[in-house]
This record gives structure tokens, C-alpha cells and sequence, in this order.
């Protein structure tokens, strides 16, 4: 019998849609045990904007933490998003740092590794893939979903199926910016089933409100598993909430086998913190919202908000509309990359400018004239040559796989982060945020080891080097 799988993101996406990512330790901590006795398939834990979160905001070593999470949640596995060749950073980083960064985070308790470009390009994932299989993790390509011209069903089932022969374990649509419908999902799932062998997964977003029926679609077309947040932090830019999914398929073929009396329990813990969000200011009720407009504008619900505030501090904020006409067209002249991290930054700061500059292309930001030029990747359309010269003007477009224009840099993060490193994964902390990452390690020392410069807080100080 075909079991749903349930993947939880209350400890990471859900938090990271709903309150920026905030969600500390401390208020995870006390109810990590109990999570861990539900029986999901997964709790997606880890990655994405939580290691920057914890270091920029939280005070916190990401590292710490997810040993933390491992401790307390022996039987479920753990699970990290991971942006391929950008790691969880917003450049390419050599292959020795992706090789190592896998390495250490499986070593320090991570399960399931789901691994996307923002481009679909494969040859950015190849290197996390083998390092993934090499460490014996499990490997989940993720497909980044957006709607468009090109993305057709032989599209998705053509990068599915290279996704399945570089080495995947499993795939999983992305549906970041809440774009699917129910009926698309059940034709998508099927379709993509049909050319794989390797277990498929949804990950859809809330945000336009057809969350639910998107995955109801999908489970009766044959999807292995599905991403879902407890219902504190569910709906709007979010998930569907976990238990009404449990609900759902109960006592069907499609039986979660979730226990909805020990998922209240949980529930009832994270109500009381949902309050104290609200009232922190943190959690915005109004991203509760359901808002039809990701599926007319098709921009992220994260991306509408960075768009506004931009538009805000250039005393624009009127001429919202403007520039949500102007980032289709930024999408279509840099080659339709979908609108994920970091494209959705690139593209929507680039459409800003566009409008607030009254002309076209008259300023060109650094990483708009790095997607046209290659730097991230091919584009899923190839850009017109004539937009590519005027754009990077004698500069010559790469073609190769960006990261084999890069030389090894593990020696050089170790030699710029010795000062500040108390373990190995240190150096992978100060390689993706070199400049915030120095204040974070000084105020750990500070913390650490008091006015007096004794350590009054020794027992953290595991794996040193
Ligand atoms: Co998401």
C-alpha cells in the first residue's frame, strides 16, 4: 500500500515564509522530542536561510544547532535545502567547498540533502549530487517550477530525467512561488512519473490558496511524498497545514499513518509561540492572506514584499504596478530563468531600476550582467546576442559549467578564517558570509568565555580543531 510520505518544514520553511526566519533554538528545542515520536518521513530542519539567519540575526552556530536537531531527533530523518553550486551562499563557490560542505553536514547529522538551481541547470548540481552519493546521503533534486513559454511537460520530464541519471536518490517539484493548480499538478506528477523510477515529492507554498488541492491532485496521481508545516505556522506564504493533510488521506491507500492526537500536542506548543510572533512583530497576519496575485504577477510572495520595500526607500512606492509589468520582461530578455533565490533578487532589483531610471538598462547591476553573461548557469532560453553585447559590451559570454572557471578555494577560506576558527566547519561558515561571519565568531568567543576569559560555557565547545 502506498504509504504518503510527510515531510515537516515547521523548523524551516514555514518559518523562513512566515517570520523571516527567526525562529530561534530556544523555541524549537523544548519540543524537538516530541516531533521526533510523530513518524514523518522527514523534518526539513536545516539550509536554506537558516544558516545566514543564525549567524546574521540569531547569534547562533547553524552547526550547533543542527547537532543539536540530530540529538534530540534520533529516529527522523533530517533534512537541508541546499542551492547546489551556490551552497547557502548567493555566488558559485569551487567544487572543493560544495564537496565539503555536503561532507560536514551529513557528518554532523543531515539526512536528505534537496538540491536545486535556480537555473535547472544540471551541471550545477552535479558536484553536490556525487558528494551527496559519496557520504552516503540521500540526494533530492529539486525542479525548480515556473510558468513560461518553455516550461513545458517535455521540459520538466527531460530535466527529471537527467536529474534521475546524475545520480538523484529522489526529485521533488518546487513550487516556490505558489504558481501550480490542481489539475497541473496531477498532470505534472504523472508525466514525470512516467519517465523516472526514483520516488517524486511536492514542495507547493500556500500563497495562492490552492496548496491543498494542488497536493490532493497530486497524491491520487501517484506523488511519493509531500512538504507540509503544522498548522501554527501553515497557510499563507507558507504550507498546507500538516494535519489537515493527515486528515485527508486517512483510512485511504494514501494513509500518512500520522497520529493526529500526538500532532495536536505539537500544536499546542507552537500556538502560544505563533502569539508571541504576532505580538514581537515578527509574524505579519497579513502573510496569512491569500493572495491570487502570485498567480497573475507569477513573482514569489517573498519577492512581492522585497519589491515594495525597495520601491519604498527609493520614495517609488507608487509605481509598484510598473515594476511588476517590467519583471516579465526582465525575464524574458535574460533567458526566463525561473524566479528562486538568488534570481528573484536579481531579476526584481533589475526591474526596479528599469522603472525608477525611466529608461531601460541604463543601470545594469553587477549580478543581472553575471546571469546574462553565464556566471550562474545557462539560462533555460538562450538570450538573444544582440541584449547579450549590449549588456556586457566587450566582455565575453561563458558557455562552460561556471565552476570550472574556479579555482580551488578551501586553503584560501582556511587561511582567511584561522584566526577565528574553534572547528573545522568554521571555515565553511566565514566561506559563505565572509563579512558577516567575523562579528558572529567574535561575539561566540565573547560569550564563551566571559569578562574573566574563563569559559563559562564549555560544554559547547564540541569538535574542536
Ligand atoms: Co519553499
Amino acid at each position: 500500500m502506498a504509504k504518503l510520505k510527510i515531510t515537516e518544514t515547521v523548523l524551516r520553511d514555514a518559518h523562513q515564509s512566515l517570520l523571516a526566519t527567526r525562529m530561534s533554538m530556544d523555541d524549537m528545542k523544548p519540543i524537538l522530542s516530541t516531533i521526533d515520536k510523530i513518524g514523518f518521513y522527514s523534518a526539513e530542519c536545516w539550509g536554506g536561510a537558516t544558516f545566514d539567519s543564525c549567524i546574521r540575526f540569531l547569534n547562533e552556530d547553524p552547526w550547533e544547532r543542527l547537532r543539536i536537531l540530530k540529538r534530540e531527533m534520533p529516529n527522523t530523518k533530517l533534512q537541508m535545502l541546499f542551492r547546489g553550486q551556490n551552497m547557502l551562499g548567493y555566488r558559485h563557490y569551487a567544487d572543493d567547498l560544495v564537496e565539503y560542505f555536503v561532507q560536514k553536514s551529513i557528518a554532523n547529522g543531515i539526512d536528505i540533502i534537496r538540491i536545486f538551481d535556480a537555473l535547472n541547470d544540471i551541471r550545477n548540481l552535479e558536484t553536490a549530487i556525487k558528494a551527496a552519493n559519496k557520504e552516503k546521503g540521500h540526494a533530492q533534486v529539486a525542479i525548480s517550477y515556473t510558468l513560461g513559454e518553455v516550461f513545458t511537460h517535455e521540459y520538466y520530464m527531460d530535466y527529471a530525467k537527467r536529474i534521475e541519471e546524475a545520480g538523484a536518490d529522489s526529485i521533488c517539484i518546487k513550487d516556490m512561488a505558489a504558481l501550480l493548480t490542481p489539475y497541473e499538478a496531477e498532470t505534472l506528477v504523472k508525466d514525470i512519473k512516467s519517465v523516472v523510477k526514483i520516488p517524486v515529492h511536492l514542495h507547493t507554498h500556500y500563497t495562492s490558496g490552492l496548496a491543498c488541492m494542488c497536493i490532493l491532485k497530486a497524491v491520487e496521481a501517484g506523488v511519493d511524498g509531500v512538504d507540509t508545516a503544522l498548522s501554527p505556522l501553515a497557510l499563507g506564504t507558507s504550507h498546507a497545514p500538516t494535519e489537515s493533510i493527515v486528515a485527508t488521506f486517512q483510512g485511504t491507500e494514501y494513509d500518512t499513518g500520522l497520529d493526529l492526537v500526538k500532532l495536536n500536542e505539537v500544536r499546542d506548543y507552537f500556538m502560544p509561540l505563533r502569539k508571541k510572533y504576532i505580538d514581537e512583530g515578527l509574524l505579519d497576519p497579513s502573510m496569512l492572506a491569500t493572495n491570487t496575485n502570485a498567480l497573475l504577477y507569477q513573482v514569489p510572495g517573498g519577492m512581492l514584499s522585497n519589491l515594495l520595500s525597495q520601491l519604498k526607500q527609493a520614495g517609488k512606492a507608487d509605481q509598484l504596478d510598473e515594476v511588476l509589468k517590467e519583471v516579465p520582461r526582465v525575464r524574458k530578455d535574460s533567458g526566463y530563468p525561473p524566479l528562486v533565490t538568488p534570481t528573484s533578487q536579481i531579476v526584481g532589483t533589475q526591474a526596479v531600476f528599469n522603472v525608477i531610471m525611466g529608461e531601460r538598462y541604463k543601470t545594469v547591476t553587477k549580478e543581472f550582467k553575471g546571469i546574462v553573461k553565464g556566471e550562474y548557469g545557462k539560462t533555460p532560453v538562450e538570450i538573444d546576442p544582440e541584449f547579450q553585447k549590449k549588456i556586457l559590451g566587450e566582455e565575453e559570454p561563458i558557455t562552460c559549467r561556471p565552476a570550472d572557471l574556479l579555482e580551488p578555494e578551501f586553503e584560501t577560506m582556511k587561511k582567511e578564517a584561522a584566526e577565528w576558527t574553534e572547528q573545522e566547519e568554521d571555515i565553511l561558515t566565514y566561506a559563505m558570509f565572509p563579512k558577516v561571519a567575523p562579528k558572529f565568531f567574535e561575539n561566540r568567543r565573547n560569550k564563551k568565555y566571559g569578562v574573566d576569559g574563563k569559559n563559562s560555557n564549555a560544554e559547547n565547545k564540541v569538535h574542536p580543531v
